[in-house]
């Protein structure tokens, strides 16, 4: 029996399971809760919100703390391991190589910053992040020597990353202090609304052109970095339109 393969494939099904977990919670977040929400009046919030959304909340950010690390692990045997992300494995890692890994998983500390200052308008974030995943998809295949599933699967790790620091640094800590206002019968701090909204709303955007890399070895006529900026853009579109749909889907 092929032990490896056994492995990588039970790995990559808990890794469904909880990206599963974790998304769907994110579409009840975005999609659903945000048009129910505004519907209740204060006595019903204050019942509702502190049994429903730690709760959710518990099962969203666990989902994605072993998303992320059933992620790294499939990285470490799938593409490390058998140097798959390169174009040419047979010269192995250089140094653009390791310099882009490394940019895979330090970017997020370069948008939380961008992204909570110069680039808080919406419309600036919509498009600076197209062009910002082009520019360093362009990077992956020119500079690094990524191939196609290599380029693919890093620009999804690196939205896999900022959305899961999302859940753990931003939302989660917001939230803990919003529950504990609406409980208590007080207003929640506005900043930290705008905050724990902002970057839920991120991580959905991420979150479509995602499944499409994270599914992209089934996609190679897609083999090209600018037909890849193009789907993200195909995804951000998607998610402007599915939200605009949410706002209007009625209650009974
Ligand atoms: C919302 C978060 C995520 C979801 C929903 C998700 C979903 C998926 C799915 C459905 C697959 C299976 C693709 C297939 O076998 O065809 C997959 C594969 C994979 N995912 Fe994720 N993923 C997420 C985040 C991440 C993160 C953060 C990483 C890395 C840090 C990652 C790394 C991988 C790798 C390496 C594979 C194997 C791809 C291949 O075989 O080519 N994923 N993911």
């Amino acid at each position: 029996m092929d032990v490896m393969n056994m492995v990588e494939s039970l790995i990559r099904w808990i890794h469904v399971i909880v990206g599963v977990l974790w998304v769907g919670l994110l579409y009840f977040f975005n999609w659903v809760n945000s048009a129910f929400a505004p519907t209740m009046d204060a006595e019903t919030k204050k019942k509702v919100v502190p049994e429903l959304m730690p709760r959710a909340l518990y099962w969203f950010r666990w989902g994605a703390a072993f998303t992320w690390i059933t992620g790294v692990l499939l990285l470490l045997m799938v593409y490390y391991h058998t140097k798959l992300v390169l174009a040419a494995p047979e010269q192995g890692f250089g140094g653009p190589a390791l310099i882009m890994i490394a940019v895979t998983f330090l970017m997020v500390f370069a948008y939380d910053f961008l992204f909570s200052g110069p680039l808080k308008n919406p419309q600036a974030s919509f498009w600076a992040g197209i062009v910002g995943s082009g520019v360093v998809l362009f990077l992956f295949d020119a500079f690094a020597g990524f191939s196609f599933r290599g380029y693919a699967i890093h620009l999804g790790a690196m939205y896999g990353t900022i959305m899961a620091f999302n859940v753990w640094f931003r939302i989660w800590p917001a939230q803990q202090k919003i529950i504990t206002a609406i409980k208590n019968g007080e207003a929640p701090d506005g900043a930290l609304v705008a905050l724990a909204g902002s970057r839920s709303k991120h991580n959905t955007y991420m979150s479509v052109p995602l499944l499409f890399l994270m599914t992209s070895q089934h996609a190679t006529w897609a083999a090209n970095p600018i037909t890849v900026t193009i789907i993200v853009l195909v995804g951000f579109a998607l998610v402007n339109h599915i939200y605009a749909r949410a706002a209007k889907v009625p209650g009974f």
